[in-house]
């Protein structure tokens, strides 16, 4: 008999291994790590809405790009930091990879972006359905699947 603990240990062992294997197919979800490097970057927006402050970071690289008119560049990540009543509750982070989304049916598609979402421990909530980030920013399809693709045009 295959007891529980024996197949989530087959089944990390098998994850880790093919972490180890770049352009293997992992599971949908697992391609976004967390961007260590975020704060680097420009934090082009603030998002305020009730109890809820968003702060959203880019590249300088994705700012300039979109300044130019030109698409987001493979490589783009887009962080948003988001704090309830003024401390860090997670984040929730979308990147941009040439080849990436082609596994995906049209109807979900968010073109070559793959989502995620992280607790304020920086680790992936598995408990999140990344359905429901490709499903609301598809809505933005017109602008690149960015809901804030204005903002950072505007900034310096
Ligand atoms: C119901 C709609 C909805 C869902 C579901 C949703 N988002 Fe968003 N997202 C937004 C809106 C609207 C914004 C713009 C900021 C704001 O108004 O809060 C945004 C902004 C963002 C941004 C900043 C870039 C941008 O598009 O402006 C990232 C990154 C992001 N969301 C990631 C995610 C991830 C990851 C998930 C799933 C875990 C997710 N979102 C689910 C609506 C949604």
């Amino acid at each position: 008999m295959i007891t529980r603990s024996a197949f989530v240990a087959v089944a990390f062992a098998v994850s880790a291994a093919s972490g180890l294997l770049p352009g293997q197919v992992r599971a949908a979800g697992d391609l976004v790590a967390f961007p260590e490097n975020y704060a680097e970057g420009v934090r082009y927006t603030t998002v305020e809405r009730g109890n809820i402050r968003e702060e959203i970071f880019t590249s300088r690289a994705a700012v300039e790009a979109v300044k130019e008119g030109r698409p987001l560049p493979g490589g783009t990540v887009i962080t948003l930091v988001d704090y309830r009543d003024g401390k860090l509750f997670r984040y929730v982070v979308m990147e941009k990879r040439s080849g990436w989304g082609v596994d995906r049916p049209p109807e979900s598609r968010n073109g070559e972006w793959e989502y995620q979402a992280f607790g304020a421990d920086r680790t992936v909530n598995r408990g999140e359905t990344l359905d429901r980030c490709f499903a609301c920013h598809k809505s933005q399809a017109g602008q690149d699947f960015v809901f804030t693709l204005d903002r950072m045009r505007g900034t310096r």
